[in-house]
C-alpha cells in the first residue's frame, strides 16, 4: 500500500470515531472550540502512523484506532495551545480556536481534549497490562511536549542556540507524538519490547524530519497551500535549524540585517522577504532539507526489525512523505 493514497477509507474511520469522542460535551461553546480543529481537516499523520506499526507488527489495523484517536485528540490539544503561544491567527486554513472564540475558551478546549484523549485509550481493547502501558506512553508524550513547547519559547528570547539544543526541542515539542505513534501502535498490535523500541525510534527520526521540513515550509510555501500563517517562524524569533545555520554563516551587513527582522513582531512583508533571501543565500534552507533527509534514511533503517512485506513498504511510504509535503 502506498502512502497517503490508500489510506482514504482509513481516515474517513479515524475522522468518525474522533468526532465521535466529542459528543459527550455538553456545553455548546467549548463543544464548538473543541470540533473546531478536528472538523476541518489535518493529515491525521499520527493516528494513521499508529494503526500502520499495528499491522506492521501483525496485529489488526482497526484495533489501534483508539489510541491513535487519543494521540490525535492531544495533537490537536496542543495545536490550540500553542496557536494562543504563536499569537497565529489561522490553522488549517480557518480561523484559530482563541481567535474566534477568545483565550480562556483555548485554554478550556485544549484541557478538555487532554482529558478526553484519556478517556478514549482506555476503550482499546488489549489486557490491562497493555493498557497501561498505552497510558504511560501517551502521559510520557505530553510531559516532554510540554518542555519542548517550553523550549521552543526560551529560545525565541535565547541570542545563540545550538543545532544539538535546537534538536533536543524538536524531539520533544514533536517528534514524542510520533515515537508515541508507532510504540503503541506495536504495543496494541502485540510486538515484543525490542520490536517496540525500534519502532520507536523509526517514530522519534520521522518526527525529527517533519518537524524540519514544517519549519522550511514556513519559509517556502504560502499561506493558502500551508493553511497556516507563513514567515512567522521569523517574526516570532524562532530558533529553527534553518536560523540556527545561518546565524554561522552570514556576517558583517547581512548578519545586522537578519538579525533586526528577527524577532521583530511588526516587521512587514518587504523585511520578512529579505530575511528568507538571506537565509537562501547561504544556503540554510537547503541545509536543514538536507538534515530532514539524513534523520528519514535513519527512520527507515529501524524497520529492518520488521517482517518484510507491503506493511513495512507502507512505513517506508509514509516515512518518505514526511518532506517534499505542501501542507
Ligand atoms: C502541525 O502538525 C504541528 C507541527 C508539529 C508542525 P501537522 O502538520 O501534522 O498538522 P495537521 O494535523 O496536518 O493539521
Ligand atoms: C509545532 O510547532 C509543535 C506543536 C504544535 C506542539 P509549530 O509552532 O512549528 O507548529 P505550527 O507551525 O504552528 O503548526
Ligand atoms: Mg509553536
Ligand atoms: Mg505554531
Ligand atoms: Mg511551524
Amino acid at each position: 500500500m502506498a502512502f497517503p493514497e490508500d489510506y482514504k477509507d482509513r481516515v474517513k474511520r479515524i475522522n468518525a470515531d474522533l468526532m465521535a469522542t466529542l459528543e459527550v460535551m455538553e456545553d455548546k461553546t467549548l463543544k464548538a472550540a473543541m470540533s473546531h480543529y478536528p472538523a476541518a481537516g489535518g493529515k491525521r499523520l499520527r493516528p494513521l502512523l499508529a494503526t500502520m506499526a499495528c499491522e506492521a507488527v501483525g496485529g489488526k489495523w482497526e484495533a489501534a484506532v483508539p489510541f491513535g484517536v487519543s494521540l490525535e485528540l492531544v495533537h490537536n490539544f496542543t495545536l490550540v495551545h500553542d496557536d494562543v503561544m504563536d499569537e497565529d491567527d489561522m490553522r488549517r486554513g480557518i480561523r484559530t480556536v482563541h481567535s474566534q472564540w477568545g483565550v480562556p475558551e483555548a485554554i478550556l478546549a485544549g484541557d478538555a481534549m487532554f482529558a478526553r484523549a484519556f478517556e478514549v485509550v482506555l476503550e482499546t481493547d488489549v489486557d490491562g497490562e497493555r493498557t497501561s502501558q498505552l497510558v504511560g506512553v501517551l502521559a510520557r508524550a505530553v510531559r516532554l511536549l510540554a518542555e519542548g513547547q517550553q523550549m521552543d519559547m526560551s529560545f525565541e528570547r535565547m541570542k545563540a542556540v545550538t543545532a544539538e539544543e535546537y534538536i533536543k526541542m524538536i524531539e520533544r515539542k514533536t517528534a514524542v507524538l510520533y515515537s508515541a505513534a508507532a510504540q503503541g501502535g506495536a504495543i496494541v498490535g502485540g510486538a515484543s519490547e525490542s520490536v517496540q523500541e525500534e519502532l520507536f525510534e523509526y517514530g522519534r527520526l520521522m518526527g525529527i524530519a517533519f518537524q524540519i521540513w514544517d519549519d522550511v515550509l514556513d519559509l517556502r510555501s504560502d499561506q493558502k497551500t500551508f493553511g497556516k500563517p507563513v514567515l512567522n517562524d521569523i517574526r516570532n524569533g524562532k530558533k529553527t535549524i534553518i536560523v540556527v545555520d545561518a546565524l554561522s554563516k552570514l556576517d558583517g551587513k547581512a548578519k545586522a540585517e537578519f538579525l533586526q527582522t528577527l524577532g521583530k513582531k511588526e516587521a512587514t512583508e518587504k523585511e520578512l522577504l529579505r530575511a528568507r533571501y538571506l537565509l537562501e543565500s547561504v544556503g540554510s534552507i537547503d541545509h536543514a532539507a538536507r538534515g530532514a533527509s539524513e534523520n528519514l534514511a535513519a527512520a527507515k533503517g529501524h524497520l529492518a526489525v520488521l517482517k518484510e512485506g507491503p506493511h513495512r513498504e507502507a512505513l517506508k511510504t509514509l516515512a518518505d512523505f514526511m518532506m517534499g509535503r505542501k501542507t
